[in-house]
């Protein structure tokens, strides 16, 4: 088998009854039964989807996809997309529902020592860390727990330092470091096993530009060295910058899987117009009727500036271009501002998920 890390039909249900089981809730949930027909409306954007009185929630709803050496596989989706969910199963931290996962060949759940052997893993929010310890003692402590070879492991905690740039203070207690330098000692913790595979959780959350681009640069070195690897992230730029592939999750369900040129490319031949329309009155309706070719991405009012922003694609050229302006005109709109460009890898997004990564 050539893929480093395989997911078959993977799938996570979390029962509700843990987040549901305080007073407060079950109140809550009382009163939302007995308000009927609201329920729905009542749902919050983060609240779990589908048929909201059933027992479970389901965080990953069948999901496969492969990762090949060499390959580095984005993770692109909205909050509770099931991101963190998949790779926690994938590094043998949570126990699939039903499905397959398997690292260089080794399902997670039948052989999770072999799989974890496999694996470094960098998961959002860690807190793993011991902060009492210094960055190099705690790297002493996980090469043990890595069974990292005795006489190597004063060379890997040296190797793995330089390259997150953290020498300078290694010796220095963490809880003195700051966010992104607790981050990067994850990475170098990540990296002490020298895995074939990395699975990296929103690695450069916290990191300011400079840090980020330097950790954007060391995945492609690693991606060099031949691992694979699989990063999530909310940064639309970094998914089209370091992926070789991206897989779009929303509701726990991969919606497209592509390259991120082929991704792009479904928008290929089309422009992306924004349009910001003075007034709430606006309406993208009174363009499409006029307009052949507009395709309608987004439209979202903004109630505090009193302007509606549209965003469409439109196909054809010139012609179509005028017809547009006509139809403003017609429809007694005033444009303040306005762009044309390139579709991006969010216009795709957008088009399939209805609504911006960070909504
Ligand atoms: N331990 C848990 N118990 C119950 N529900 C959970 C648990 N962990 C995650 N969930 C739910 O599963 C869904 C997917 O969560 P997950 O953390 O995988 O999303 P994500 O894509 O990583 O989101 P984010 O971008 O915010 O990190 C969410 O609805 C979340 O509330
Ligand atoms: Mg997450």
């Amino acid at each position: 088998m050539d893929a480093a890390v395989s997911a078959v039909e993977l799938r996570k249900h979390f029962p509700r009854k843990q987040v549901g089981q305080n007073l407060l809730s079950r109140w809550f949930r009382r009163r939302r039964t007995e308000q009927g027909a609201g329920v729905a409306a009542a749902e919050t954007a983060d609240a779990p989807r589908g048929d909201t009185d059933s027992d479970v929630i389901v965080a990953v709803d069948g999901v496969s996809f492969e990762v090949k050496p060499g390959e580095v596989f984005g993770f692109l989706g909205p909050n509770g997309a099931g991101k963190t969910t998949t790779i926690r199963m994938l590094a043998t931290l949570l126990e699939p529902s039903s499905g397959q996962a398997f690292i260089c060949g080794h399902d997670v759940t039948a052989s999770p020592t072999e799989a974890r052997q496999r694996l470094g893993a960098v998961l959002a929010g860690d807190r793993s860390l011991y902060w009492k310890l210094s960055g190099r003692e705690n790297l002493e402590f996980f090469a043990t727990l890595y069974h990292v070879p005795r006489h190597e492991v004063k060379k890997r905690i040296d190797t793995v330092l330089e390259r997150m740039q953290l020498a300078d203070r290694a010796d220095e207690m963490v809880e003195r470091y700051s966010t992104g330098m607790k981050q990067r000692l994850s990475l170098a913790r990540a990296l002490l096993a020298d895995p074939p595979v990395l699975l990296l959780d929103e690695p450069t959350l916290g990191l300011d530009p400079q840090a980020a681009r330097n950790l954007r640069e060391l995945v492609l070195e690693l991606k060099k060295e031949g691992r694979a690897i699989l990063l999530t992230t909310h940064y639309m730029e970094e998914a089209d910058l370091l992926s070789d592939r991206i897989a779009i999750i929303d509701h726990g369900k991969i919606i497209a899987l592509d390259t991120p040129e082929a991704l792009k490319s479904r928008l290929a031949g089309e422009r992306v117009f924004r349009l910001e329309i003075a007034g709430l009155n606006g309406s993208a309706d009174a363009l499409t009727a006029r307009v052949p070719g507009m395709n309608v991405i987004e439209q979202r009012r903004d109630e505090e500036a009193r302007t509606m922003h549209l965003t469409f694609t439109l196909a054809g050229g010139e012609a179509d271009t005028a017809r547009l302006w006509q139809a403003v005109a017609a429809g007694g709109m005033s444009v303040l501002n306005y762009s044309v460009k390139e579709p991006t890898l969010e216009d795709v997004f957008i088009s399939l998920t209805g609504r911006g990564l960070r909504d």
